[in-house]
């Protein structure tokens, strides 16, 4: 049996489990007073794009949402789990002005692109300004900001997934009871799966070009793993068209894909799938 549940303020926090990443926000506010809190209502945006962005959501008379408004300016510090008591410090009621990360273990460096500083004992940092804040009524701040550097402990970068995972011992939020006792996971029991082709007449379906495409541009595409093809296909005829040309060619790929940013060593990151 299943029962429906009423949706209200805070439903993903009242019933639902929605795990989430969890962050550590340091900003400064105008006269460089730094503050720290926790957040987790954030994503990845626009992640295609040359200049990737990032989506947050603030309480807007939040500090850091204020300060973020006044400077433009603020750094995601994702701490390991061995560090959740300070995070939780952090997210305690100090009046405005107070520097959370005082008390705390956290100690700061100087970020490179933005003021605010960065906190030493988080693996994964992104620096980031902000390009556009939308404040819903009576509601959530929600800013869309442009990831400046993305900083990350030595070495991290080089392990595979399976050994960073471990190695960065990220917790995952797992929201609170009554906005007060927040529940997170350690990531102790990892497991992966293989993401296998799809069956191969599905596939030779799925390609339906709107366009006359030459044989090079053709095998190109064909190059392209599955799992993107069809949406570069739509992307690559936009372009075609948008130049007023009647046939793809391997030039109308290569400029678009230069613009997207997504060459060679690009597009080796999907890897490919398995075979069945
Ligand atoms: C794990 C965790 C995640 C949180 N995520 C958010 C969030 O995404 N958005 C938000 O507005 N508040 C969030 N909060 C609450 C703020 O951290 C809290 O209100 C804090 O006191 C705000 O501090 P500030 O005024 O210095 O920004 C979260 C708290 C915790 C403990």
């Amino acid at each position: 049996m299943k029962e429906e549940i009423p949706i209200r303020p805070f439903w993903y926090s009242d019933a639902w489990i929605f795990p989430k990443l969890i962050t550590v926000i340091t900003t400064m506010d105008k006269d460089g007073r730094v503050n720290a809190a926790p957040y987790s209502h954030i994503m990845q945006y626009d992640v295609m794009a040359k200049t990737p962005q990032m989506m947050m959501g603030f309480r807007q008379d939040s500090h850091t949402f204020k300060n973020i408004k006044a400077t433009g300016e603020f750094v995601i510090n994702c701490p390991s789990s061995e560090y959740l008591e300070d995070l939780m410090e952090t997210a305690r009621f100090y009046p405005e002005g107070v520097n959370e990360l005082e008390h705390t273990r956290f100690t700061t460096i100087p970020s490179r692109y933005v003021k605010p500083p960065s906190i030493e004992q988080a693996p994964q940092i992104m620096e980031c300004t902000v390009d556009r804040i939308v404040e819903l009524d009576k509601s959530s701040g929600i800013v869309y900001a442009d990831i400046k550097a993305i900083i990350m402990d030595e070495g991290l970068e080089k392990m595979s997934r399976a050994e960073r995972i471990p190695a960065m011992n990220l917790p995952i939020g797992l929201g609170d009871q009554d906005r007060f006792e927040y529940f997170y996971a350690r990531p102790s029991d990892i497991v992966s799966f293989g993401l296998k082709e799809t069956p191969r007449g599905i596939q030779a379906e799925s390609i339906d070009p709107t366009m006359q495409w030459d044989k090079d541009s053709m095998e190109g595409l064909m190059q392209i793993p599955p799992m993107v093809r069809e949406m570069v296909m739509t992307q690559v005829e936009t372009y075609a068209k948008g130049k007023g040309a009647e046939e793809v060619t391997m030039t109308h790929m290569s400029e678009l894909m230069a613009e997207f940013g997504m060459d060679e060593a690009l597009m080796a990151r999907f890897g490919g799938p398995k075979k069945d």
